[in-house]
């Protein structure tokens, strides 16, 4: 029989001895690294990148950038350089002030990063929006938090509603023959023009950072707001979890418009001084495997969808290209199959480390380590300093191999501080003042490694992403022939799983192919191509209950073949 635990690889690991580091824990060790801990000027900006420019790390690669028009590099010193600009043109050329917040709606490009940079360097808080949303995701936004400034390019423009969003008094365009106007700013023209010197804005531990939206189960999405203390996190797992050192180089797959591409993508290798490779544009196995091979990436962080991606393409395209710099590999968003490990250990001699955490948690809080055994099928251990737990719906702690809520005990440094606007959402993810209920359910086993078990809510995971199942069905409500929608997430091999719509249609539509193709486009081209059913169900009704609420546990019932568990308050 297959052994379903992987013992540790022989390397020389920055976190050696895990229970050793939880027993002697503490969070202000690892402050103690950053210059605020003696000075109490505290800016993530000046962290990341400043901080690096005046030591022997200056003219240390920082950043490495490639896409199908582009290669470039950026030294630590040209980031601090670039960042003061991009810092200086936003300032000069809007009213943003500190704790205004600023979006960032653009594919991924250096002046991406400069402009995230330089805008934290200010203190305004950065909304970071991914490039496939269009406009009534954009809109819900950008309202729901007022921002005053975004920055876009000329292609994307015509998703942002100017009209229908007062607030937004200022659009920084990256692209060729910009026209400028009161509203609108060439931001490459004046990045030319802009001083490379910026006095950074000082702040707080808790004064925010950046404002990233994710999808519930219920209402439209929620601003999940991070403040500078989560740097402290950042750092550590950066070191512990991804374990980066000097001398490597770190590839994080995910785009800045999701957390993990700002708070590893950016935030933790900088703040660790690291050399972190960026490649724009979409996934494409080559680039992918030419990217390693190019730039020698010893530490890749990806997810498990990209990974069953190019073990579905098999060892062809793969041997082409020289890997053998890889010495660490890891993953987040979705369960990590036993399967995509033991292709990683066939194909790369190296075990994948999952890590699990959320927008919400703003870093990893629960990771296989390197110095640590795997166990199929399970996310690890917590992070030191993280006290996680698997609760009752009372909030009762369970003993193991109890199925519960994956719970994180109140308090650690990358919390989410607010949900924008919506205090009441924030408070209701805490119970008893104590323990941050995440709406994953799991069990933790005797050895204390938790094993991922489902959503307990209705989300949908696809492809790594989290899509709430209200706002595509609000969105379907909206097509003309549908009257009812019910929207679940249906497991799928590779996305993990897919989105499956069921409707019911008004009097005079019929069910064609042309209408489910109609509706598929109407998603897609008014919420985004990944909100879209990939499936649609013509059904006559829809299950509800008596309240009129979308049973979608029941129609999920109906496509996997399950029972459907209690139905008494459904409507006949
Ligand atoms: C949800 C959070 C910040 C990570 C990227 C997604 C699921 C995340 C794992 C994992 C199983 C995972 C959970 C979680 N998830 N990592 N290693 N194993 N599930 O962030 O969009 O906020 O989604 O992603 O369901 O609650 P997110």
């Amino acid at each position: 029989m297959e052994s379903k635990v992987l013992p540790v690889i022989q390397g020389d690991y920055t976190l050696k001895d895990y229970d050793q580091m939880v027993k002697n824990f503490s969070w202000e060790d690892v402050e103690k690294e950053f210059s605020w801990h003696e000075t109490g000027l505290i800016n993530i900006a000046h962290e990341a990148v400043d901080r690096h420019a005046s030591s022997y790390r200056k003219n240390k690669v920082a950043l490495y950038y490639k896409d199908a028009s582009r290669k470039e590099a950026y030294t630590y010193n040209e980031m601090k350089r670039m960042s003061n600009k991009a810092a200086n043109v936003l300032l000069n050329h809007s009213t943003l002030q500190k704790g205004d917040r600023f979006f960032i709606f653009m594919p991924r490009s250096p002046e991406l990063y400069f402009a995230l940079l330089g805008a934290l360097k200010m203190g305004v808080i950065v909304g970071p929006l991914f490039e496939a949303f269009m406009e009534g995701a954009v809109y819900d936004r950008l309202s729901d938090s007022e921002a005053k400034a975004i920055i876009t390019t000329p292609e994307l423009l015509d998703r942002i509603p100017l009209d229908r969003l007062p607030h937004l008094e200022t659009v920084f365009l990256v692209g060729d023959s910009i026209e400028e106007s009161d509203k609108f700013v060439d931001f490459n023209k004046k990045m030319k023009d802009a001083s490379m010197h910026f006095e950074v804005e000082w702040l707080d531990r808790e004064s925010p950072t950046v404002l990233h939206y994710t999808s519930g189960s219920t209402g439209k999405p929620k601003g999940v707001l991070h403040v500078q203390e989560a740097m402290v996190q950042q750092l550590q797992t950066t070191r512990w979890v991804l374990d980066l050192h000097d001398e490597d180089i770190f590839w994080c797959t995910a785009d800045p418009g999701w957390v993990t591409g700002t708070a590893y993508g950016v935030f933790g290798p900088m703040l660790a001084g690291a050399t972190s490779v960026i490649v724009g544009g979409r996934f494409s196995i080559d680039t992918w495997y030419e990217a390693i091979q190019d730039y020698g990436v010893t530490v890749w962080y990806s997810a498990p969808t990209a990974f069953r991606m190019l073990m579905g393409a098999g060892v062809g395209p793969m041997e082409k290209y020289d890997l053998s710099s890889l010495r660490h590999i890891l993953s987040v968003g979705e369960p990590l199959n036993p399967e995509v490990i033991r292709w990683g250990m066939d194909v790369f001699k190296m075990r994948i480390h999952d890590t699990w955490w959320m927008t919400e948690t703003g870093a990893q809080t629960i990771c296989n380590f390197a110095c640590l055994p795997i166990k199929l099928g399970s996310m690890g251990k917590p992070v030191p300093g993280i006290e996680a737990a698997i609760v009752d719906d009372q909030g009762n702690v369970l003993p193991p191999n109890r199925m519960g809520n994956l719970a994180i005990k109140k308090g650690w440094p990358a919390m989410m501080r607010q949900i924008w606007n919506n205090p009441e959402k924030y408070e209701s993810y805490f119970m008893n003042d104590e323990w941050y209920v995440s709406g994953d359910s799991a069990y933790m086993d005797e050895d204390g490694y938790f094993f991922f078990q489902g959503r307990v809510d209705d989300v949908i995971m696809t492809s790594g992403e989290r899509v709430g199942p209200f706002e595509v069905e609000s969105k379907l409500l909206e097509h003309p022939a549908i009257v009812e929608a019910g929207v679940i997430g249906k497991p799928d091999p590779v996305r993990g799983e897919i989105i499956k719509a069921f409707v019911a249609l008004h009097e005079g539509y019929e069910p064609t192919e042309e209408l489910e193709d109609d509706i598929k486009q109407f998603v897609k081209k008014e919420l985004s191509a990944h909100a879209a059913p990939r499936e649609i169900e013509f059904k006559d009704k829809l299950p509800k209950t008596r309240s009129g609420k979308i049973m979608r546990r029941v129609l999920k019932a109906w496509e996997l073949n399950l029972p459907a568990g209690d139905l008494s308050t459904m409507e006949d």
